[in-house]
């Protein structure tokens, strides 16, 4: 799929893993999904320019580089905040917008609470974070939001896709590029990713 890649590295296997076992404490779990969100950011930051710059080292001066666009982190909350502070420490110039959005458990439609982003969208990298893609409602609504507020390079980052929300989002917004750890069979009837990892935000605040 044109715009789809996957994170294909050992250790974040070994850390998807530990997401998905469901005796995983909230510690664990929560420095994982951190540890997935280090590859994540590297793995996106390919796609980020940068220009000449002339540098002093202690011997002589020499060529370097620096980035020509500025970058705008958005976590959908709340789970995507635990991938917020990892991508900070890759991106540590970014701004970060939120948008709130809640999945209504009956009818798997976001409802949304909350929606804040920095000025200038259309300059920034945009990189939207959440590490589930379920059905897709609530990442196709955060990019459509995001889109109406100008920004016109954005960034999907998540933890595990299911088929039908990759889809949907793909369709949806094709021009888009979207990363995950890992990609899942299939939903099941309560719209949960299986085999998955359950509730990311219950997991990783400890409110299950
Ligand atoms: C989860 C997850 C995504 C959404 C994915 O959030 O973090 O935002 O569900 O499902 P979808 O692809 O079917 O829209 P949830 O609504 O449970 O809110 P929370 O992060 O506050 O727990
Ligand atoms: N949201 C989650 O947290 N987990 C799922 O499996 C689906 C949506």
């Amino acid at each position: 799929m044109n715009n789809v890649f996957v994170i294909d590295n050992p250790l974040v296997k070994v850390d998807v893993t530990n997401l998905r076992n469901k005796a995983t404490s909230e510690e664990l779990f929560r420095n994982s999904v951190k540890r997935i969100s280090y590859a994540l950011a590297m793995e996106i930051s390919r796609y980020f320019e940068v220009k000449e710059v002339e540098v002093d080292t202690p011997l002589e001066k020499t060529k370097g580089f620096e980035l020509t666009h500025s970058i705008v982190l958005v976590p959908i909350l709340r789970a995507g905040l635990g991938m917020m502070d990892a991508f900070l420490e890759i991106m540590p110039k970014a701004r970060v917008g939120h948008i709130g959005l809640q999945r209504d458990e009956e009818t798997l439609q976001p409802v949304d609470y909350y929606y804040k982003t920095p000025k200038q969208l259309d300059k920034a990298k945009v990189i939207l974070l959440d590490p589930m893609l379920a059905t897709g409602g609530s990442s196709s609504a955060a990019i459509s939001y995001l889109k109406k507020s100008g920004a016109k390079d954005i960034y999907f980052a998540c933890l595990i896709a299911a088929p039908e929300g990759t889809k949907k989002v793909t369709q949806d917004h094709p021009d888009i590029k979207l990363f995950t750890a890992v990609f899942d069979r299939e939903l099941n009837d309560k719209g949960y990713i299986v085999p998955g990892l359950g509730d990311a935000g219950d997991r990783t605040f400890g409110t299950l």
